[in-house]
């Protein structure tokens, strides 16, 4: 059967680096998952002053999230944690109380940048994120992607092979770890 991914990119930067990763991460998906960006980037700062009566933007965001059968974040590190905007984004979908759109949700996580430990604090931090909002995340593989020049080229391409491997099967894993989550957790249940 198909799955439906939806993926975050936590930059908001048109040339963002991350955003061209999840280009080709779409490229380089199996076809068993159907892959489809949530934006969030018109979102207001998130209050539970809201909570009573979600603005139709923070509904429409936190619905495709409740819609799909798994989220990747895509994510670059800012001041060595996740950007500020894709962590609101999260604080929306995690409310109001008792309806939080990534329990039981399977999530993956990834991320570059051009320093050479791509990502790796901001994913931790993430990663504690998610564990509060009750998200099995996949553990392995890991992603730490150190982004070269022409890496991956403006159609989403990965220029070095051993780079495109790597990402394929880091969504090869995904798609494995949404199918155990899947029968562990079935949308019924
Ligand atoms: C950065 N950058 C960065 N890089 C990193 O590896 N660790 C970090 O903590 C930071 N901190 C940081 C803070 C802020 C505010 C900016 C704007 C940038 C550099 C960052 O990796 C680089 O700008 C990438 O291009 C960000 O990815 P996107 O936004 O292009 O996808």
């Amino acid at each position: 059967r198909t799955y439906k991914v939806g993926y975050l990119v936590g930059s908001l930067a048109k040339a963002s680096l991350n955003r061209r990763l999840a280009g080709a991460l779409v490229k380089l998906a199996p076809p068993e998952l159907a892959m489809t960006e949530i934006p969030f980037s018109d979102l207001p700062f998130y209050s539970y002053d809201l909570d009573a009566d979600f603005p139709a933007v923070a509904r429409a965001f936190k619905q495709a999230i409740n819609e799909s059968d798994a989220v990747l974040f895509v994510t670059p590190e800012y001041n060595r944690s996740i950007p500020g905007a894709l962590k609101n984004a999260i604080d929306w979908a995690s409310r109001p109380y008792g309806s939080n759109a990534f329990t039981r949700k399977a999530s993956a996580i990834i991320g570059t940048s051009p320093g050479k430990i791509g990502t790796a604090v901001a994913q931790q931090h993430l990663r504690s994120i998610l564990a509060f909002c009750n998200s099995p995340q996949m553990n392995a593989v890991e992603a730490y992607i150190q982004f070269t020049p022409d890496l991956i080229d403006d159609t989403g391409t990965v220029t070095v092979k051993e780079t495109a491997d790597f990402l394929r099967n880091f969504m090869h894993e995904f798609h494995q770890f949404i199918i155990r989550v899947k029968i562990a957790l079935p949308d019924n249940a």
